[in-house]
């Protein structure tokens, strides 16, 4: 089989839920760019407007809608619509995420008091585990039925590295969250893979993108992460395309509760 056939995306109605940035926006243009049909959701208009607008140029047919993933009869509507438009719904991206705060060590390996697990605000651990995981499965339960009921689909949720690997510098309602979204595609996958429905997982290492308010793109920040990813780099967004492809096409046909870690070695936990 050509590898034009094995990953060919071409009219393939795609979601991508927090596309207009980082990550999600990879996602939606690797599709696009192979002739899927795709729709961003995402809750910044304006940013919306600039990724469709950018990926139409490169050839795409995208749309983008404003929804938030907290509210999910917007996310009912939004996905029947995509589904009413006439090519159904055979792939989700679920990929919004927020940061949850530092960790309880700083870059400088000092210990503040202020980042203590006891002193974690309940408010931060609420919000962080609601978007993380509350808005994941208000997301796939608005796209679940239009696939059980065409009896295919993928399912594609962004989860981290670290689901699995401790973090001195990420908080711990973010990595507890992200665990909760790697074990629920393990669960989910049971279940709709009686219904030809794909879920899996991928698991992305540290990423330059706007996340956490860009803290990332500190060429400090990029420095001090680099040096613990033995490929000696971050990762860029463009780096999940190929993940993203294997999931959605045909080369993914088998694949079902997987989560593909794409982190450059970070979770090796070696330093360079
Ligand atoms: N960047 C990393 O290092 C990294 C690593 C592992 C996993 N992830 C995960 O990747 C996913 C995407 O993160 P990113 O780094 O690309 O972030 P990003 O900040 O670059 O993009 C996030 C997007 O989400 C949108 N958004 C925010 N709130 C929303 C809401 N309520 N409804 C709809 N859209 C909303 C924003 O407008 C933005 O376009 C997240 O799940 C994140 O946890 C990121």
């Amino acid at each position: 089989m050509k590898s034009s056939e094995l990953f060919d995306v071409a009219g393939l109605s795609t979601v991508v839920t927090a596309g207009a940035s980082g990550i999600g926006l990879a996602c939606a243009e690797a599709m696009a760019a192979n002739g899927a049909d795709v729709t961003i959701f995402d809750i910044d208009g304006a940013g919306l407007a600039a990724a469709v607008e950018r990926l139409k140029a490169g050839g795409g047919a995208v749309r983008g809608e404003v929804v938030d993933v907290r509210d999910k009869a917007a996310l009912d509507a939004a996905m029947a619509e995509v589904v009413a438009r006439g090519g159904g719904l055979d792939v989700l991206f679920a990929n919004a995420g927020i940061s949850g705060g530092p960790g309880f060590r700083t870059t400088d390996l000092s210990w503040p008091e202020a980042t203590a697990f006891e002193n974690l605000p309940t408010e931060l651990w609420d919000r962080v585990l609601s978007f993380n995981i509350g808005s994941m499965v208000k997301t796939i339960q608005a796209a679940l039925p239009h696939m059980k009921r065409a009896r295919a689909g993928s399912i594609i949720a962004t989860s981290s590295c670290s689901a699995t690997k401790t973090e001195l510098f990420v908080g711990s309602a973010y990595v507890a969250s992200k665990a909760a979204v790697a074990h629920l595609v393990r669960q989910l996958a049971i279940e709709a893979a009686h219904y030809n429905v794909r879920v899996n997982a991928i698991a992305p290492g540290p990423i330059v993108t706007n996340i956490g308010g860009g803290r990332l793109k500190d060429p400090a920040a990029q420095a001090h992460f680099g040096k613990y990813h033995p490929m000696g780099r971050m990762g860029r967004p463009d780096d999940l395309m190929g993940a993203a492809l294997l999931l959605a096409s045909p080369a993914g046909r088998h694949m079902c509760g997987a989560e593909i870690l794409v982190d450059g070695g970070f979770t090796l936990g070696t330093l360079n």
